[in-house]
C-alpha cells in the first residue's frame, strides 16, 4: 500500500500551514500509524518542533525537503507535508504533484482573504487539480468565534468552487487559541495537552479529520 500523502499550503505566510501538518501528523501518529513529516520551507519550523518532541510521544519521522536528496523511507502509513509561504508557479505545481490531498489554512482578515482568494485561483487553475489527481480542501484557522471576521470568513471559504463546478470542501474551522502555541512550544499537538484544555479544540478538528478519512479526500 502506498502511504497517504497529505499536504498543507497556502502562499500566505503565518495561515497555520506548519501548525496544522504537526498536528495532523501527530493524530495519526497516536492511532499508532507509521508517519513521516516533510518539511518543504528553508525555515524548518516542522523539523524545529520535531526536535522539541519528548521521546516518550509517538514518533513522527522528520524528513528535510529542502534537500534535493530528501526520500521518505517505505512503509510508512502517512506523508504529511507542510509547504513554505510564497509558493507559486512552477513551485506549486510541483508540491501539488507530491500529495493526493491537499488542505489550505486560511485566517480570516481581509488581507488575507484577498490573498487567499489569488492563491486559491492559482490552485484552482493547476494542472492537477484540474485532472482532479489531487483533492482540495479549505480549514478557517485562529478564528475568533464571536468576531465579525468569523462570519466573513466562513461565507467566503463555503461558497468556494471547483473547477468541475462542485462545491470546495471548507472541512474545519480552528479557532485562536494559545493551546497551539503552548503545545508547539513543548514538540506536542492539540492532541496531546491536558483534555480538559483542548477538550473544544479536539472537537473542532473532528470534522477534518474524517474528511480526511473518508474518501471525499482521495482523488478516484
Ligand atoms: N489556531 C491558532 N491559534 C493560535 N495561534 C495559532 C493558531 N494557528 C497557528 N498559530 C500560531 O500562528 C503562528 C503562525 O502559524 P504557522 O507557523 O503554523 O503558520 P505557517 O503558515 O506555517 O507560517 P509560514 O508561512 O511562516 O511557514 C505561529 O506562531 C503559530 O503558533
Ligand atoms: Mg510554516
Amino acid at each position: 500500500m502506498a502511504a497517504r500523502t497529505i499536504i498543507v499550503i497556502n502562499s500566505k505566510g503565518g495561515s497555520g500551514k506548519t501548525t496544522l501538518a504537526c498536528n495532523i501528523a501527530a493524530h495519526y501518529a497516536i492511532e499508532g500509524k507509521k508517519v513521516a513529516l516533510v518539511d518543504f520551507d528553508r525555515q524548518k519550523s516542522a523539523i524545529d518542533w520535531l526536535q522539541d518532541r519528548p521521546e516518550d510521544r509517538p514518533e513522527i519521522m522528520p524528513i528535510d525537503g529542502t534537500k534535493r536528496a530528501a526520500t521518505v523511507p517505505r512503509g510508512m502509513d502517512y506523508v504529511i507535508m507542510d509547504a513554505p509561504a510564497a509558493s507559486h508557479g512552477k513551485q506549486l505545481e510541483d508540491l501539488l504533484s507530491r500529495a493526493r490531498t491537499a488542505i489550505i489554512p486560511v485566517i480570516p482578515s481581509t488581507i488575507d482573504l484577498n490573498a487567499a482568494e489569488r492563491f486559491l485561483e492559482e490552485v484552482l487553475d493547476a494542472g492537477r487539480v484540474l485532472k482532479n489527481k489531487v483533492r482540495i480542501a479549505t480549514v478557517a484557522n485562529r478564528v475568533r468565534e464571536n468576531s465579525p471576521g468569523r462570519w466573513e470568513i466562513e461565507e467566503y471559504l463555503d461558497s468556494l468552487k471547483l473547477p468541475d463546478g462542485r462545491k470546495m470542501p471548507y472541512v474545519a474551522m480552528l479557532r485562536n487559541t494559545q493551546n497551539y502555541v503552548n503545545a508547539a512550544e513543548r514538540g506536542l499537538s492539540i492532541f496531546e495537552i491536558a483534555p480538559s484544555r483542548a477538550e473544544y479544540d479536539l472537537e473542532l478538528w473532528r470534522p477534518l479529520i474524517r474528511w480526511l478519512n473518508s474518501k471525499h479526500s482521495l482523488p478516484a
